[in-house]
């Protein structure tokens, strides 16, 4: 027996399981000090990081040789014998699998999963391959309402993986199960097809099913899960940085799924877990000068005699860039007349200006004034979100501040138009509400945001003091762009010693501290590294393109901004990049290639155009 005085609780109890004999924490499940002990347990309902509810009944184990239990939902004891391979349990377990089989349609051969499905595993591992029972499954059509997702409700075995995935996980708890029982079946809102439901298409369901039952639609038969490579990387879309698993099958990317050991565990959201996988837009291939296709090196060569010429260039790379390539674009200019700057950076200015003289005026450390973790935000008693287009812009941070409302935090929002966290808020603040004079002079910043704060005048300003203390966080979205608003955020955080988690519009935070400076009033050449960045930032560097004379691009894919190019010069694609990026909280991530570069060039110090000597 493990030593413990009366007054003292074990801190591990002592049992043997299937005859090993397994250490565990008193509050630990059965099931839980099997794995760690690396035991296999059959389970097919209960699923790392979700709650357990005994659904399945594949995990039965038998205790002390008198009864039989749910490995999942079942705490360990002291001196506790459990077996849980024995011929009698693998006889309950076939009669709950066949019932399965004879329920639903699980002809695996015709199935998108087939080979990658827990469900198959068990058929096979029980060694069951006749069903004696009629089959009654309904033969329903699969929904594919869903511009990600098809939900295949013949397949579901409705152990409510994908409902605890949606609503403990994603905090948005779009699924249910629509009865109870044997006639229970997982419906989306008010029983609305998928595509028409509450759903933020992060596709968490699709990575917890463990049947044919949710998959994501872009992934079907590209190739099994079994057959792929599988490398990690940093997500280029937000500056959340979620870690990427990305699966690769003869060069082509097959899916992606969240690392479930990842700092943001293992979610994604639509735009990493989906859209990386299908930019519908035309490849660079070749390289062209005046809309004819030239060698790389003689486009290069064109590229370096338009510089030499220039009086005024304005240089733009792209936020997804690793740091290294944004610091070879710099230094490859670095002897031209050119102004280097990065869409996103103004805002960066601004807080860095704002948060310089906050420091200074409460005396607090810099450090202090910023969340360093997003799971964090989980313990808050209260979070205060500044403009929630947070759901869109970085949806990852929304689920997290989404679980922490569901869990009990009060959720105060300051928005302008559409409150988008609505469904959780306690608050809402007008953000439209005069709080302070707007001035961008640092040292007015701060006292116009201290004088909002401590003005009894103004509700809003009150509302906000009286929901923000030590146990808080502020989240800043990209939206906010002025300098009171930034110092009113900063200054209740020093204040009141909360803690906030700034969201701006750049992927790679590195940019915003790199020596970059404002585009020229007047320039003759624009050089813009656009790489693969979206729409919103391409229309941005449009803009830089029609203020110039002769313009440069570099771009992974053709848009209307490659279309005004004098110059078109080839980049890599997201997944053909090595690097470092730096995320919202300040940690340094790295960037993996997935798959060797396919198109006109290797590497994008194309880009490195140094004068000739
Ligand atoms: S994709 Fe995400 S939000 Fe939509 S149903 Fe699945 S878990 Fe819920
Ligand atoms: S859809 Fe998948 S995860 Fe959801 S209940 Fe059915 S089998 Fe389980
Ligand atoms: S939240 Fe950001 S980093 Fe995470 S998957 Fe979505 S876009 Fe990528
Ligand atoms: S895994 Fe334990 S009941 Fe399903």
């Amino acid at each position: 027996m493990s030593q413990a005085t009366e007054s003292e609780a074990p801190t591990t109890v002592s049992l043997t399981i299937d005859g090993t004999e397994v250490q565990a924490r008193p509050d630990q499940t059965i099931l839980e000090a099997a794995r760690e002990a690396d035991i296999d347990v059959p389970t097919l309902c209960a699923y790392e990081g979700l709650s357990n509810v005994g659904a399945c009944r594949m995990c039965l184990v038998e205790i002390d040789g008198e009864r039989t239990e749910t490995a999942c939902t079942t705490t360990v004891q002291d001196e506790m014998s459990v077996a849980v391979h024995t011929d009698e349990l693998w006889d309950q377990r076939r009669s709950l699998l066949e019932l399965m089989f004879a329920e639903e349609n699980h002809y695996c051969m015709y199935c998108e999963m087939e080979g990658d499905c827990e469900l198959e595993d068990l058929f096979n591992e029980a060694g069951l391959d006749e069903c004696h029972l009629p089959l009654e499954y309904m033969d329903l059509d699969p929904d594919t309402s869903h511009d990600y997702i098809t939900l295949d409700l013949d397949r579901c075995i409705s152990c409510g993986r994908c409902i605890r995935s949606c609503e403990e996980v994603v905090g948005n708890a779009t699924l249910s199960f629509s009865d109870r029982g044997r006639e229970a079946e997982i419906v989306a809102d008010d029983d609305v097809p998928l595509g028409e439901s509450s759903c933020v298409s992060c596709g968490s369901c699709v990575q917890a099913c463990p049947t044919g039952a949710l998959y994501g639609t872009q992934s079907a038969y590209r190739g099994r899960e079994r057959n792929c490579e599988v490398t990690e990387t940093t997500c280029p879309e937000c500056s959340v940085g979620c870690t990427l698993e990305v699966y690769t099958n003869s060069g082509r990317i097959v899916k992606i799924e969240g690392a479930e050991d990842g700092p943001d565990g293992g979610q994604l959201c639509e735009k990493g877990r989906f859209e990386l996988l299908g930019d519908g837009r035309p490849r660079v291939e070749k390289a062209r000068v005046g809309g004819t296709e030239e060698s790389v090196s003689e486009a290069r060569q064109r590229v370096r005699e338009i510089l030499a010429d220039a009086d005024a260039i304005d240089a733009v790379a792209s936020d997804r860039l690793p740091l290294e390539t944004l610091q070879g674009f710099a230094a490859a200019l670095e002897d031209y007349p050119a102004a280097v700057s990065v869409p996103g950076r103004e805002r960066v200015t601004l807080e860095d200006r704002v948060v310089a003289a906050v420091t200074s005026e409460f005396d607090v450390d810099r450090g202090d004034l910023y969340a360093s973790t997003l799971a964090g935000l989980e313990d808050r008693d209260s979070i205060v979100v500044y403009d929630t287009s947070i759901v869109d812009s970085h949806p990852v941070a929304a689920s997290y501040v989404r679980r922490a409302a569901r869990s009990g935090a009060d959720l105060v929002t300051v928005e302008d138009e559409t409150d988008r966290l609505d469904r959780f808020s306690d608050t809402t603040i007008d953000r439209s509400a005069p709080l302070a004079d707007v001035t961008d002079d640092a040292a007015e910043v701060f006292s116009a945001g201290t004088s909002a704060i401590e003005s009894d005048a103004q509700s809003a300003a009150e509302s906000l003091s009286a929901a923000v203390d030590g146990d808080s966080a502020i989240v800043v979205g990209p939206e906010i762009r002025d300098a009171s608003t930034l110092a009113n955020v900063f200054g209740l955080a020093a204040m009141s010693g909360a803690e906030v988690l700034s969201l701006n519009d750049a992927s790679n935070q590195v940019f915003g501290r790199m020596e970059t400076t404002d585009s020229p009033a007047d320039p003759d050449v624009a050089y813009l590294f656009a790489a693969d960045d979206r729409d919103e930032h391409i229309e941005a560097m449009i803009e830089h393109a029609l203020a110039a004379d002769t313009v440069i691009v570099q771009a992974t894919r053709e848009s209307p901004l490659t279309k005004l190019a004098d110059v078109v010069l080839p980049a890599l694609d997201w997944y053909e990049r090595g690097g470092t990026f730096v995320d919202a909280a300040g940690r340094r991530r790295t960037i993996d290639p997935v798959l060797r570069p396919r198109g006109a060039i290797d590497d994008d110090l194309v880009a490195d155009v140094e004068v000739d000597a």
